[in-house]
Parts: C-alpha cells; structure tokens; sequence
C-alpha cells in the first residue's frame, strides 16, 4: 500500500499538526484517509504504511483499526456498505425487518460481498439517530425512519448510482410548539 501523492502531502500537514512525539493522534484521520483510497478498507499493509508514518508499532494501529466499526478490515461493497444499527431502540422500530432485506438482497452473512461485488452489510452498535430509529449508515451518511420499503428504495439507489438524500426517508412533519406551557 502506498499513498497517493495528493493523500501523502496531506498527511504530512495532519502530523505537522501535533507536537513532537504527539504524532499517534493523527492515527484516526490517516486511517480514514487510507480507506478511502482504498476503496472502503484497509488492508493490513496500508496498517503497516500508516503505523510507519507515525512511528507506531503496528500491533497499537491494529488495535484502533479493530476497535473502530468506522475501519474496515476485509474489502467492501463498491458502491455500498451498509452499517445497521442493531441496538435497542433500533430493534423496537424493526431493524430486522432491515437486516432480512440486507440477507435477502446481499448476503445472508454479514462482511460478505453481493454476487456483483456491489454491496456489503454488517450490524453495529448505536450511531446515535435514535431518534429517527431503525436507521443505517453508509459511507458517511445516516439513511433514517426505515421501512423495508423505503430501505429497498435506498439501496436501488445506491445500485443505480443515484443515492437518496441521507436523512429521514418519510415525510416527516414537525410543527413547532407555540408559546410555553400554560
Ligand atoms: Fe439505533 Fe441509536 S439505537 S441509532
């Protein structure tokens, strides 16, 4: 693995950013930067590269890499994977019904690629939009509100190439509280 010119020049500005000898806080940034070259993984070499870079031993970059749901260790699908959160409030509002689409459409274990190569789903823990629950992430973007229907439509999106606009994927109404309480 070996950084782009383009991500190489930046990742020397994020590590000029620390004081001497504070260059592992830069670890979070690199990584991410790595994956995204990397087509949304990082392989144990681009590990290796970025503990190099910041003088690290690779045993402590592997360590944040696993920890991290944000890092992923094996590739991806290329044009999208889904993260669905599967924690309490999600699970109440039907994240399985959003996991049966995922094994239905994807693969019915999570990391493991759709036939075309496109798509990858795995469950993780609370991305904290609760509030809009069952919710699921991909890439850098929460999709909210979810129905087996709506989650479809998103992930034909995604297929077409046309992702949604990230957010609720119903028509939510607010309407603000007028004066306080009486
Ligand atoms: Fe799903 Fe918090 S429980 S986003």
């Amino acid at each position: 693995f070996a950084f782009s010119e383009e991500n190489l020049a930046w990742a020397k500005k994020q590590i000029a950013q620390y004081p001497a000898g504070r260059q592992a806080s830069a670890a979070i940034a690199i990584l991410w930067r790595a994956q995204e070259q990397n087509g949304g993984w990082i392989s144990e070499a681009a590990i290796r590269t970025v503990a190099d870079m910041l003088d690290m031993p690779y045993i402590r970059m592997l360590e944040i890499a696993t920890f991290y749901t944000m890092f992923q260790l094996q590739p991806v699908g290329r044009k999208a994977h889904i993260q669905v959160c599967g924690t309490t409030p999600c699970r109440l509002r039907g994240a399985e019904d959003i996991l049966a689409v995922c094994k239905s459409r994807i693969h019915h274990e999570p990391f493991h690629l759709s036939k075309d190569g496109d798509f990858s789903w795995e469950e993780v823990e609370c991305l904290g939009s609760c509030v809009n629950a069952p919710m699921v992430l991909i890439w850098k973007d929460t999709y909210e509100d979810l129905t087996k229907e709506n989650f479809g439509k998103v992930l034909d999106g995604f297929a077409s190439g046309q992702p949604p606009k990230p957010g609720p994927q119903i028509d939510r109404q607010f309407s603000a509280p007028v004066g306080g309480p009486t």
